[in-house]
């Protein structure tokens, strides 16, 4: 990866801060957007060659020029909240947004970290998250089961996308009272029909 530009949205969480660190450490130039940028947690500004800005995911104008000449972006954007459709905003949203700027600036490779469902009661009390994943697979071209991209909305994109749904992701966290251990099996992946990162 050595040379290549990748933008990671949400590269100061539990998730996004591992796929900083994994980039740099493949000599990837790993441009990190969260909302609180320089200000979050994550690796530090000085590690390898990262660069970290403050935007939200949801309002491209922001941060958009950033995509200029990436070689792919990977989100990491996602979170409970208080109400399903805020979760939905949160999840969903925000997401497609920056997917839709990505393949306006010609982004090659999309990479977004969605979520298994286990199923009710968790599918139930967490509708909204899991709605807003789904919007964002759709986006993509991945159909509900996972299958590939005829059933997407943008099935002319030339854009190469890989939806990943890990089941609970464990480690240590840097968020105050969240640790995580261990790993749950029930992770699934799914390809668009154009191909993997
Ligand atoms: N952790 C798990 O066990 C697990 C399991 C399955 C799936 N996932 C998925 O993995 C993804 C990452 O989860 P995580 O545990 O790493 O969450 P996290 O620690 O809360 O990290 C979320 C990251 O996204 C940023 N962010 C949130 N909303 C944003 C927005 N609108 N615009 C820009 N940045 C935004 C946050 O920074 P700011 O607050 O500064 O913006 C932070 O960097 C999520 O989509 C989650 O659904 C996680």
């Amino acid at each position: 990866m050595s040379g290549k530009k990748v933008v990671v949205l949400g590269g100061t969480g539990f998730v996004g801060s591992r796929v900083v660190s994994a980039l740099l450490a493949r000599g990837a130039a790993v441009v990190s957007i969260s909302r609180r940028g320089a200000a979050g947690p994550g690796p530090s500004a000085a590690t390898g060659n990262l660069l970290r800005v403050a935007g939200d995911a949801g309002r491209p104008d922001g941060w958009s020029s950033h995509l200029v000449g990436a070689s792919g972006l990977v989100s990491c954007v996602g979170a409970f909240a208080s109400t399903q459709q805020a979760m939905r905003d949160a999840c969903g949203t925000a997401n497609v947004e920056a997917i839709r700027a990505a393949r306006a600036a010609g982004v090659p490779r999309l990479a977004f970290v969605s979520a298994h469902d286990f199923g009710p009661p968790v599918s139930a009390a967490l509708s909204g998250y899991y709605a807003g994943k789904r919007d964002v697979e759709a986006e993509m071209g991945v159909g509900r089961d996972g299958s590939g991209g005829e059933a997407g909305s943008n099935p002319s994109s030339a854009a190469r996308g890989l939806v990943l749904r890990p089941g609970m992701i464990y480690g240590a966290s840097t968020r105050a009272g969240v640790g995580r251990q261990g790993r749950a099996p029930g992770s699934s992946l799914a390809r668009s029909g154009r191909g993997v990162c």
